[in-house]
């Protein structure tokens, strides 16, 4: 926690100097720049997927996929799909999904804050689950708006994610997990699953790449885990959709 953001910057380097090894790599993207302001456009499911009506797991910013490559193969009785805004790293995790021949799992290239809706209208079966995990941390107040957890993000899953499915955030960067943690608490179409403000333990089967890094370190992981409501609660708990601020104890 006692981390400055210099030295989180530097751990960082080093970070994706070992994942992206002999890979190109940018090491972010502006997600508001003009070139990635272009829907994700919806494949064909039928060829994607051996069964596409197999329920869904959304993975956002899956970097190079392999927490659903194992999340996949753990899972044969789901489909699994990655959304990644850096094309070389997409190109890399589909290198390793058609080696193995993962008939349930897909990697898109593309910006899932620019209209995702018609892509996740699209989704041949029911969303059970989202993950968010590690997000880029745009540290400076200025670059919040590129951060992947906004209000409008939020409000669309809220719309797709089936009523009882599962939405997992987690991240090492404290005020960022604070903020994922308020956008979908204050949201009506979710409930916040424990009532301590962060779980100790990962839900998920596997951990992610950057988890592995962080926890290496030492350092901690906020998660928070939210289910999508059976019934929607009254409006007026809404009220503070869209609002930034971060609220957890
Ligand atoms: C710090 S990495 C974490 C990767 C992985 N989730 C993990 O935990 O190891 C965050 C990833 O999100 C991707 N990303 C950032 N903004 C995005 C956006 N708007 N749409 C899709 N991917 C995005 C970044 O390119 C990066 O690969």
């Amino acid at each position: 926690m006692g981390e400055s953001i210099g030295q989180q910057q530097t751990s960082d380097r080093f970070y994706l100097r070992g994942i992206v090894s002999k890979l190109r790599v940018r090491q972010h993207v502006n997600p508001l720049s003009v070139q990635y302001q272009q829907a994700i456009s919806a494949p064909d499911w039928q060829a994607v997927y051996q069964q596409s009506e197999q329920p869904l797991h959304l993975d956002i910013g899956c970097a190079r996929g392999r927490f659903l490559l194992q999340m996949a193969q753990a899972y044969p009785e789901r489909n699994f799909l990655g959304v990644e805004i850096r094309h070389s790293l997409v190109e890399a995790a589909r290198q390793e999904q058609q080696a193995l021949g993962l008939g349930n799992l897909c990697y898109l290239f593309g910006n899932i804050n620019f209209q995702s809706e018609s892509l996740l209208a699209s989704l041949p079966g029911q969303l059970q689950w989202v993950t968010i995990q590690f997000p880029d941390p745009w540290f400076k107040k200025r670059h919040g708006k590129r951060r992947v957890a906004q209000p409008e993000l939020v409000a669309i899953l809220g719309q797709y994610v089936v009523a009882g499915g599962t939405v997992f955030v987690q991240s090492d960067v404290l005020p960022v997990a604070q903020e994922m943690e308020a956008l979908f608490r204050e949201h009506p179409a979710f409930e916040k699953q424990h009532h301590e403000p962060w779980l100790e333990t990962n839900p998920m089967l596997f951990p992610t790449e950057r988890e592995l890094y962080v926890l290496a370190l030492g350092k901690p992981v906020y998660r928070a885990l939210f289910h999508k409501r059976k019934v929607a609660v009254a409006s007026g708990v809404g009220e503070a959709q869209g609002s930034q601020k971060s609220g957890s104890k």
